[in-house]
């Protein structure tokens, strides 16, 4: 523990206090919760849980009253409608034995009846369904009285559910069954049932889906491995938060890996995503090897149609993919090394609310780096943290905000969306690494496997895991780093600067080769790519001048055909160069582009800079041709860049 002269220790003691106190007088009763996760600490430790922790802000859930610890679920799939038909049956757990209601979020639900049981009998409760805000939804306010242990609830989804795309089969690769997928996270799940839809929650579910015959139905839980008959079981055993509820439905097939490994996607791309995703196990090794023993039983794989608005979502048992992935090289499977890795950060310690999401990704980053270091070199796992970097930099440069380039963020973000930016990610991961290399890696390999075993299916904030550094990793080694080191990474915008840019010598090579080709030293012909990665194009491709010439596009595009770069991240570093550089023949490929794939890191970039580039009619054109094909929250995001 760091020894404080006594005169700080009281001074820091009494601002400590006064913090609390504000907090306690600037909040109702209401709006704070006692923590489970509180560690115990010494007066003179620097970083504490709070006492009273602050609520999510995005729920409207009085879950410091009563938590839903179980939620068993019917679902009625019907594609004519594009309506699911629900029933929810929720176990409840009561913090106070005199909370008279029970709060749930919901967003757009129609909800037919709800009954709570008391004394073994079903009986018609009494509910409000709260006005409905354009972020939050609306509040479920369920009477109880007599401590009902289970309340249920008959409703119905509305067709524009944000969480649920309804795809026709003309959207999909067969053309001939309809798809549906879910996307929660961060707070769509109340789109698809009435639920404490908050991170501070956790729970276990088991859900009976009823769908077309012909389809098959997946969730984030143990699969239905009997025929597909269009009746499909699933059980969750371990509570997760509502947000890592996932279904979809589609005509699915599925390749095994492993004995506990898999891959379903639809027939056209079946094989190619086995063979793509084949090193899965060997990921699953190396974070086991580091974090300890993988605890959810088995890890499928789900390849999505096209216009999944992620590059992966972690849906415990089954992660869900993109298929531009799919490259055919394995170079761009760090996407799945990390949803793996969130099996660990993220799943099974969770961020308690939005404002600490880099706790998820910040900590999956890093996990995936390292396991991508692990399996494929220390040079593959440099140029990836490199491009990383890069991204990071030109986010805070861009962002207005500058609490929102804090890892912790503010209480006041307005909407969860915005702590999902490079800040949580990469300064998250830069800040691990920092400290891995402060503490080297045979300390912080054993801290960090200790602190996933310590809060392992908890639910946690910022404070809770520097408290547990500070008492399991610095205490140790006190002088390792400073206070204010910690506290500049965490709770200060920017990048600090004892972050370590990586330093990758295959980079160093590129870029020499393209100075030598801007200063026409030696033609494109000369430069040596026949080996290059992925990595290495994208750091090429990033790293062109501003102003380059019209001429040096076409002779770009002549020499490497990257217009039509098959490659989903390299064909898009090209044409945000090339909508940069207004070099309007990649246009074509572009529309295609934008016409066929929805993963909302790429469209979303390339429609700002669309408009951006004085390009906003030809763009809004195609926006409105494709926006049917695009997943609700990607609608919605677009949608917001053309009207604001
Ligand atoms: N959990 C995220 C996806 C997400 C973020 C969903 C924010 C909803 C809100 C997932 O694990 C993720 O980070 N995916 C990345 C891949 C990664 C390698 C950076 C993606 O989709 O690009
Ligand atoms: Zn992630």
């Amino acid at each position: 523990m760091k020894t404080f002269v006594s005169t700080v220790s009281v001074l820091a003691l009494g601002l400590s206090l006064m913090a609390c106190a504000e907090r306690e007088a600037t909040q109702d009763e209401e709006d704070v919760v006692t923590t489970a996760n509180a560690e115990v600490s010494e007066t003179e430790a620097i970083f504490s849980a709070p006492e009273v922790v602050p609520l999510d802000r995005f729920t409207y859930a009085n879950y410091n009253e009563v938590r839903v610890t179980n939620a068993d679920l019917t679902f009625d799939i019907n594609f004519d409608t594009k309506v699911i038909d629900g029933f929810a049956v929720l176990d409840l757990d009561y913090l106070n034995a005199d909370a008279q209601s029970l709060i749930l979020d919901t967003n757009d639900l129609d909800i037919q009846s709800i009954e709570t049981r008391e004394n073994g009998s079903w009986i018609d409760a009494e509910y409000e369904l709260g006005a409905d805000d354009p972020v939050l939804g609306s509040s479920l306010e369920i009477a109880l009285t007599d401590k009902p242990q289970q309340v249920r609830i008959a409703y119905s989804t509305s067709p524009a559910a944000e969480g649920l795309q309804w795809m026709s089969p003309e959207q999909t690769a067969s053309k001939e069954h309809p798809f549906l997928m879910s996307q929660f996270q961060p707070i769509f799940a109340r789109t698809m049932a009435p639920l404490q839809d908050t991170p501070a929650v956790r729970m276990t579910y088991s859900a009976t889906v009823r769908t077309p015959p012909e389809l098959v139905a997946l969730m984030s839980a143990s699969q239905d491995d009997g025929p597909r008959d269009g009746e499909y079981e699933f059980e969750m055993p371990q509570p997760v938060p509502a947000y890592l509820l996932a279904i979809a439905v589609g005509d699915l097939s599925f390749k095994a890996i492993n004995d506990h490994i898999g891959v379903y996607a639809e027939d056209y791309i079946l094989d190619a995503s086995a063979a793509e995703f084949e090193d899965t196990p060997a990921m699953e090794d190396a974070t086991a090897a580091l974090y300890g023993p993988y605890r959810w039983g088995r890890y499928d794989l789900l390849v999505l149609p096209p216009s999944f608005p992620f590059g992966g979502m972690e849906n415990p048992r089954l992660s869900f993919l993109t298929p531009t992935l799919v490259a055919g090289d394995k170079s761009l499977t760090n996407v799945v090394a990390h949803e793996l890795a969130h099996s660990w950060s993220g799943n099974l310690v969770t961020n308690a609310t939005w404002s600490d999401a880099w706790l998820n990704e910040g900590f999956t980053s890093y996990v995936e780096n390292r396991v991508m270091e692990v399996l494929y070199g220390e040079g593959r796992a440099v140029m990836e943290r490199a491009l990383d970097l890069e991204s990071l930099r030109r986010t805070v440069a861009d962002e207005s905000d500058p609490a929102l380039t804090q890892l912790k963020l503010p209480e006041t973000i307005g909407h969860p969306d915005d702590a999902f930016s490079s800040v949580a990610y990469v300064k998250g991961m830069f800040f691990l690494k920092f400290l891995e290399e402060r503490f080297g890696r045979d300390a912080f390999d054993p801290f960090l496997k200790s602190y996933f075993d310590h809060f392992a299916f908890r639910s946690i904030l910022t404070e809770d895991f520097l408290a547990y550094f500070e008492d399991h990793l610095w205490a140790d080694n006190p002088d390792a780093v400073t206070e204010a080191e910690i506290k500049e990474w965490v709770f200060e915008p920017g990048l600090p600067d004892t972050i370590e840019a990586p330093v990758s010598d295959a980079f160093v090579q590129v870029s020499a080769q393209q100075a030598q080709w801007l200063a026409g030293d030696v033609s494109l012909g000369d430069v040596d790519t026949a080996e290059w990665t992925t990595h290495e194009w994208l750091h090429f491709i990033n790293n062109l001048p501003d102003d380059l010439s019209e001429e040096n596009f076409v002779s770009l595009d002549a020499a490497f055909d990257l217009s039509n770069s098959q490659n989903a991240e390299i064909a898009f570093a090209w044409y945000m160069q090339a909508i940069a550089g207004e070099y309007t023949p990649a246009k074509p490929m572009l529309e295609t582009f934008l016409l066929n794939v929805g993963r909302g890191k790429f469209i979303y970039r390339l429609y700002e800079a669309l408009i951006e580039a004085d390009e906003r009619a030809w763009a809004d054109d195609i926006y409105q041709r494709a926006r049917a094909g695009y997943h609700p929250i990607a609608q919605r995001r677009i949608d917001e860049i053309f009207n604001g």
